[in-house]
């Protein structure tokens, strides 16, 4: 799929405040720093279309891109930041929870996991919320730059072993790098292949 147009469209704390659920939509989803809004912007080919930082914590609220008029790309807040209070982690857990509970035309979610660990608790369980609530995920690990070809193969094939233990069907995963722009056109592909399923008219 080509991306012909890119533009961002709001952000909002609050999901009923999204766009009109009329088209098929995205949303990349982790643990905060993992490269979310990199992941985007190598996506759709612009440098800063969505805001990126060093410091963990930049994406703060639910951000709509909508690429070539048909689709939206959704970024979001990280979670397992450590400097935030309780009551910002519920403020979030609230605000991403109604989101993707709600939001109807949500088609998948991506769970970005840096490659570089082995697999953590919160992203795990994460995953298990969304499997009982019924939302398909797929798993994309970033920052592939930083490990050698075999690293990486590793990484993979551990990460594979314990969702096994857990899911009878392991997730599709994809492997990327935002740096060196890699791993763009299978995410495209599979965003192009649901794409083709959805019908606003099933949207109640
Ligand atoms: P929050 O919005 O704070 O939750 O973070 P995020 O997940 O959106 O991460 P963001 O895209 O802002 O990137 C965080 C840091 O990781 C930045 O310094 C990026 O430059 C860096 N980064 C992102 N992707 C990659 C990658 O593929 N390779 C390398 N080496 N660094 C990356
Ligand atoms: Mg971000």
């Amino acid at each position: 799929m080509k991306i012909q147009e890119a533009k961002y469209v709001m952000s909002n704390s609050e999901y009923e405040k999204c766009p009109p659920p009329d088209m098929p939509e995205y949303a990349f989803i982790g643990r905060s720093n993992v490269g979310k809004s990199s992941l985007i912007n190598m996506l759709v080919e612009k440098k800063s279309l969505a805001k990126t930082s060093q410091q963990p914590g930049k994406t703060q609220l639910i951000n709509h891109f909508q690429i070539n008029n048909a689709w939206y790309l959704v970024d979001l807040p990280g979670y397992g930041y450590a400097k935030v209070s309780k009551s910002e982690r519920e403020k979030w857990e609230k605000m991403i929870g109604d989101y993707l509970y709600n939001r109807e035309n949500l088609m998948c979610t991506f769970v970005l996991v840096d490659i570089r660990h082995k697999a953590l608790v919160p992203d795990l369980e994460f995953m298990s919320e969304l499997g009982q609530a019924g939302i398909p995920f797929h798993i994309i690990f970033t920052k592939a730059d930083k490990l050698k070809a075999y690293q990486i193969e590793a990484q993979v094939a551990a990460y594979a072993e314990k969702l096994a233990e857990i899911w009878e069907v392991v997730p599709q995963m994809f492997v990327t790098s935002a740096e060196k722009h890699e791993g763009r056109d299978p995410i495209l592909l599979a965003i192009e292949t649901y794409n083709g399923t959805f019908s606003p008219g099933s949207i109640e």
